[in-house]
């Protein structure tokens, strides 16, 4: 089986790239991040707040998650209700987030992560992919862009939206984020010493979903 690894920080444009670079491709996307988000859900249904002060083992053992593909996208299923949409609150971000640091959450996550590598094809993008879900991927790509850029993105996308929020917010709160997915102590963000950079700080989306698809098919001697 083939697998792309693809890691970043927020806003890269992971995901949008990553599900466009998969159908290209011909291959499953798989959003690890979603998965922690049905996580995060599990804990908030469960009326636990971001310190989690709680019995994590517990809650994580009443707890299924899965994702099927429904139209050739994935859908993450949490105890058997697709929850694709609930898990895309900001309540939910912050508790996937928060969910995310601890150890158990990333080894209740692991094998799935793994099982889907080994039956598919599959494009995966996350934090820890190559370093640690898949660290023998056969493509390796560090996806990134100024954080000064990420938030200019981020922020006009925010205001496409009717959002009144100011740049230096978004640029405070993604430089906060960087700084928290790079510093935990379980599976930081990090580049895999065998990943490819991919900075898009200076491309459009067309070019840097080109840059992808060509080290893809560099690396398959394509
Ligand atoms: O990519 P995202 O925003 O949907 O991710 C949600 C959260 O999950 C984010 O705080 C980072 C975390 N995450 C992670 O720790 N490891 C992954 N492989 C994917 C996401």
């Amino acid at each position: 089986m083939i697998s792309v690894a693809i890691d970043g920080p927020a806003g890269a444009g992971k995901s949008t790239l990553s599900r466009k670079a998969a159908k290209e491709l011909g291959f499953i996307y798989v959003d690890t991040g979603a998965l922690y988000r049905a996580v995060g859900l599990k804990f908030i249904r469960a009326g636990v707040d971001e310190n989690l002060n709680c019995d994590i083992e517990k809650i994580l053992a009443d707890t299924k998650v899965d994702i099927r593909f429904i139209g050739g996208e994935q859908h993450v299923f949490l105890d058997d209700t697709d929850v694709n949409d609930e898990i895309r609150t900001p309540a939910a971000s912050m508790m996937a987030s928060a969910v995310s640091a601890k150890p158990e959450v990333r080894a209740f996550l692991l094998q799935m992560q793994r099982n889907l590598a080994n039956e598919n094809n599959v494009l995966m993008d996350g934090r820890d992919i190559g370093t640690v879900v898949l660290p023998n991927a056969t493509v390796k790509i560090f996806l990134t862009a100024s954080a000064e850029i990420r938030a200019e993105r981020r922020y006009k996308e925010l205001v496409e939206k009717g959002s009144e929020v100011t740049f230096e917010e978004v640029f405070e709160d993604m430089k906060k984020r960087d700084y928290n997915d790079s510093h935990r102590a379980v599976a930081p963000l990090k580049q895999a010493d065998d990943a490819v950079l991919a900075d898009t700080s200076a491309l459009t989306f067309d070019e840097s979903l080109a840059l992808i698809l060509s080290i893809v098919n560099e690396r398959l001697g394509k």
